[in-house]
């Protein structure tokens, strides 16, 4: 139920200032404490985290991964075991010793074993929540684990490579973006930007159009890992991202378990992917592909989820649909078919992006975290920003016109869309849709930019990203925008997150991250007592020293309680 305060809202907190200190900075009343760095060993085998060196390829496939993402809290036997994505590095600062000698192989694959999912139990005891180190939960899944590839794109001819001819044998995932749970408890990680890892040594290979519809080129983004397995190398292995950029669902309760990526939920750069039991029993999800001009995508599942039902089944066999959203107010979802888009199943689900171009789906402003509201059949999806609004195609050339829930040209602030589905049906194709919020500063613009009505001074803020609704019904917002303080920017303080009231539409901020961090991921604790929050990217540009307050910062999850102890969310 929600902590009702003696003025009548529905949060049980007083709004924080913005702020720009190299700190986490919570309202009167809470505190925080480290639960996971990123490099902490989860094995009493291997070393703790050296500052210096910044550990090898070994002790980093046995430690906390780096930039923490999505993730959630999951309770087994009895336990509380944390699964987290671990989305890319930064590259000066996991090489940081290497200076411009650049990485060698092992510092190349040490930022490869960075990357993915970390499972890893955690209790809480006379130092707070930590890690409890060999576990037999605990494991890494990283670039390098073995997955199998199901659903309607297995084995077809475009997944297939050398080293797999059967095209059901992937191995591993990376950039693990936003995050989903399963009604049956196994945790999604959702690949999102897969294509930056891949390159040519001939910088002037032309990759085909399929590809470049993804952002694949012959230049990778300075992760260099073609150097260190041949997987990456586009020109050798043209149909090796073709098996990225997938959801993969992981049991968090079997440490021996393949993950498995569920090709019938599409192909894109997924943000996450918000599961709901729909009132026939169907399995729904929601998901954004995060790149400009990209689309809102739901997939419905053909059978029922009951207690013992085959999940597999749940996940493999479904429908996707694009969202087309009208200028009314009314929206629908278009049907991503054989029949509409002149493309076999495998090739939607491979080729998703197309298929919802041909079907004419609305180009969004970087969709990013859908959630929902427990208390309602309502979506919210944070749409980050986007520069090119009204300005470019997409890579797809689809046109980018201002409009319905993409309102602003050049979007540099973000807004969050929300949609009630027709008669609260989820599978149904009809829905209507407004904007809960547009972010601005209304300090410095007085047109659109100045954002809605429920922004101000007080609770300004830029490029909305993560969202999770609490039990009580509040929504979380979690930003990824640009922290300069400055110009259209002005006022605004570091990321941050803020809680919204679906209800009123009253928002306030309740944590300001240190710097050049984005705040992202959001999990509660089985009592409700704990609320953990990740601290991506910390100093990315080289101006923070946090959490260790020395020359290396460190991505991490913060827990954040109530000094009273109390219900928190
Ligand atoms: Fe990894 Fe769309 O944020
Ligand atoms: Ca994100
Ligand atoms: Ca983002
Ligand atoms: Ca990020």
């Amino acid at each position: 139920p929600a902590t009702a305060r003696a003025d009548g809202s529905r949060f049980a907190f007083e709004a924080i200032s913005t702020s720009t200190a190299d700190t986490i900075t919570v309202p009167e009343g809470f505190k925080t404490e480290i639960v996971a760095r990123w490099g902490d060993p989860l094995f009493s085998d291997t070393p703790e985290f050296d500052p210096l060196t910044r550990g090898t390829a070994a002790s980093q496939a046995r430690a906390f991964g780096d930039n923490t993402d999505g993730m959630d809290i999951f309770s087994h036997a009895g336990r509380t075991l944390l699964v987290v994505n671990n989305e890319y590095t930064n590259r000066d600062i996991i090489w940081g010793d290497r200076g411009d000698a650049g990485p060698d192989a092992d510092g190349i694959l040490k930022g490869m074993m960075a990357h993915g999912v970390t499972v890893v139990e955690l209790a809480d005891g006379e130092n707070g929540w930590q890690m409890v180190k060999d576990s037999p939960y605990n494991r890494r899944i990283t670039p390098q684990t073995e997955m199998l590839l199901t659903g309607p794109a297995a084995g077809h001819d475009l997944v297939k490579t050398d080293a797999d001819p059967t095209g059901t044998k992937v191995q591993g995932t990376w950039n693990n973006c936003g995050n989903g749970v399963t009604p049956w408890g196994t945790y999604l990680a959702c690949e999102e930007n897969f294509n930056g890892y891949f390159s040519a040594e001939d910088e002037a290979h032309e990759v085909s159009a399929d590809l470049k519809r993804y952002g694949i080129s012959a230049k990778d983004w300075g992760y260099r890992w073609a150097e260190v397995d041949t997987r990456f190398d586009v020109a050798q292995n043209p149909n090796e991202p073709n098996r990225a950029g997938y959801v993969v669902e992981i049991d968090p309760t079997d440490a021996t378990s393949t993950p498995k990526k569920r090709s019938a939920l599409g192909r894109m750069k997924h943000e996450n992917a918000e599961c709901v039991v729909n009132n026939d029993g169907k399995l729904v999800i929601y998901m954004g592909d995060d790149e400009r001009g990209e689309f809102l995508y739901r997939y419905v599942s053909n059978n029922v989820y009951a207690p013992g039902v085959d999940t597999d089944d749940l996940m493999d066999n479904g429908t996707l649909y694009a969202a087309k959203f009208h200028d009314t107010g009314a929206g629908e979802w278009l049907e991503l078919s054989e029949a509409t888009t002149g493309m076999s199943k495998a090739e939607i689900c491979i080729h998703t992006r197309q298929a919802a171009s041909k079907v004419g789906a609305t180009t969004m402003d970087r969709p990013e975290w859908v959630a929902t509201n427990p208390n309602a059949p309502e979506l919210y999806c944070a749409l980050t920003n986007n520069k090119n609004r009204g300005i470019k195609p997409n890579a797809g050339g689809d046109i980018t016109p201002v409009g319905g829930p993409n309102p602003r040209e050049a979007n540099k602030f973000g807004q969050i869309v929300r949609w009630k589905p027709n008669a609260g049906d989820h599978t149904s194709n009809g829905f209507a849709w407004d904007l809960y919020v547009m972010a601005g500063n209304p300090d410095v613009h007085q047109d659109a930019r100045a954002g809605s009505d429920n922004l101000s001074s007080g609770n300004m803020f830029n490029s909305p990203d993560g969202l999770a609704f609490d039990e009580a019904g509040l929504l979380w917002i979690q930003t990824d925008g640009n922290y300069s303080n400055a110009d259209d920017f002005a006022g605004q303080g570091n990321n941050q997150m803020l809680a919204g009231d679906p209800v009123t539409g009253e928002i306030r901020r309740f944590l300001v991250g240190p710097n050049e961090c984005e705040v992202t991921g959001l999990s509660w604790s089985a009592d409700r007592r704990t609320m953990f929050v990740g601290i991506q990217h910390p100093g990315e540009d080289g101006g923070s020293h946090w959490p260790d307050m020395n020359d290396v910062p460190r991505s991490a999850i913060i827990a954040v309680r109530r000094e009273d102890g109390g219900i928190i969310g």
